[in-house]
């Protein structure tokens, strides 16, 4: 196992099946785990909205996460927001506030994504349209825009670290690094954890940059 410090973010390269339980409670989880719908290694499209770039098969959307990771998630946190919680319904409380990402779009693609939260009240839409991942640089084929991972996070009630255990290219980290929140975050996959040590540095440099806190 790898584990990189960069500023207030903590990253493991790693399974979070074996790093979960060793981590302390946490302020929130944010994450976006597999679906089990195969969204890897998709191929280049063209068309509507910019299309999309090819990817690599790696093979990590095959299967969602099993059961006792949901459990081990919410060992960690009362705050927890869960992207894709129309696939992990079964395993999930009920629970009244959904996240609803509207993406601007009715073409031949979804019109959006559900995100579970642990939390009572009213269900919450943002609108954002995809061509957001242009202008973050799409580096991953289920890539969230920063923007929306900092609405999540503004949704947070829990103070302390923001985890990720399924943390891809790192948009949770940058979003939160960006909202000076400490971060946690975990990816298996050594090309995406890459990419996410790269643009979470990057974030915390532009932070320190502006904050005056760069040599
Ligand atoms: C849906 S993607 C997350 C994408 C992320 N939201 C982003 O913006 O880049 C899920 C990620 O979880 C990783 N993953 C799957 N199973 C894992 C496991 N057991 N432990 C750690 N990472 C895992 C995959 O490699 C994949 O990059």
């Amino acid at each position: 196992m790898r584990v990189e410090t960069i500023g207030l973010a903590t990253l493991y390269l790693g399974d979070c099946r074996d790093i979960l339980p060793k981590l302390p409670k946490v302020g929130a989880v944010v994450t976006d785990p597999p679906y089990g719908i195969g969204k890897d290694g998709q191929k280049r499209t063209t068309g509507g909205n910019g299309g999309r770039k090819a990817y690599d098969f790696k093979g990590w959307d095959a299967e969602r996460p099993a059961r006792d990771i949901f459990d081990a998630i919410r060992a960690l946190s009362d705050d927890i927001i869960i992207w894709g919680g129309n696939y992990f319904a079964d395993v999930l409380p009920a629970t009244g506030k959904w996240l609803v990402w509207d993406k601007g779009q009715r073409i031949n693609q979804s019109d959006g994504e559900l995100a579970w939260t642990s939390y009572h009240g009213a269900l919450r839409i943002k609108v954002l349209n995809r061509v957001e991942l242009m202008t973050d640089g799409a580096e991953h084929p289920t890539q969230k825009p920063v923007k929306l991972m900092k609405w999540c996070i503004d949704q947070v009630r829990g103070h302390g670290a923001i985890l990720d255990p399924f943390m891809g290219s790192g948009t949770t980290g940058v979003a939160a690094i960006q909202m000076g929140r400490e971060f946690i975050g975990i990816e298996r996959e050594p090309e995406y954890f890459d990419i996410a040590c790269k643009r979470i540095e990057d974030a915390q440099r532009q932070g320190d940059f502006f904050t005056g806190a760069a040599a």
